[in-house]
């Protein structure tokens, strides 16, 4: 089985001590840090924007892994970049005009990637397929980390990984919501190479946890 990259999200982080979680979250195995960006308006709550990013930059050499939860999202793909942001995904509901962002994203020598809410179709990644490095399954509806991961979704990382093998695309396909080390293997088995986990990481020993992510497809 696939090993996943695992992918905690600073959302269930302590934010009074973000750059030590980044450097422990380093030490424990993590393979990129996934940062969740919100606005209050694309999603019901507010979190942190590209000043805290480049502020936590220096405390790691991981790839940071930027979720951006903003509409519109278009004028703040280059400061994310400046920033220190590595891969940038945006979700189509975010502007008018997703290949174009897509395309953007990349000219900023950023990788690109595409996420998918509980309700949006697959048929949108037919169209932009060979533009994204990244694919992220939602599997719970953005906003808040701690909620339960929705069962459905497990057919969409399998419809996500159809696509993407049918294209030729290398691109990864990622998990976020609600992963824990019960489910990760299923979205391994559909198709995922990449887990996102907030809450499952940082409740107890965060390289415990992010062993578990990455040994559950192994052991099933
Ligand atoms: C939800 C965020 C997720 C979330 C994951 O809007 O995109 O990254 O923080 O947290 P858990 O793993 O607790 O569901
Ligand atoms: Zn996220």
């Amino acid at each position: 089985a696939v090993t996943p990259l695992i992918c905690p999200s600073i959302l269930a982080s302590d934010f009074a001590r973000l750059g030590e979680e980044v450097r422990v979250l380093e030490a424990a195995g993590a393979d990129w840090i996934h940062v969740d960006v919100m606005d209050g308006h694309f999603v019901p709550n507010i979190t942190l924007g590209p000043d805290i990013v480049k502020a936590i930059r220096p405390h790691t050499t991981l790839p940071f892994d930027v979720h951006l939860m903003v509409a519109p999202v278009d004028p703040w793909l280059e400061a994310f970049r400046e920033a220190g942001a590595d891969v940038l995904t945006v979700h189509p509901e975010s502007g008018p005009h997703l290949h174009r962002t897509l395309g953007r994203i990349r000219q900023l020598g950023a990788k690109a990637g595409v996420v998918f809410n509980p309700a949006t179709p697959l048929s949108i990644l037919e169209e932009v397929v060979d533009l994204v490095d990244l694919v992220l399954i939602m599997s719970v509806n953005p906003g808040f980390g701690g909620q339960k991961f929705i069962e459905s979704s497990l057919k969409k990382i399998a419809g996500a990984r159809a696509i993407l093998d049918r294209a030729g695309s290398s691109a990864h396909l990622q998990v976020d919501g609600g992963v824990t080390s019960a489910n990760a293997a299923a979205c391994v088995a559909a198709g995922a190479d990449a887990l996102v986990a907030g809450s499952f990481v940082f409740k107890g020993d965060y390289a415990a946890n992010i062993a578990a992510l990455k040994a559950a497809p192994a052991a099933q």
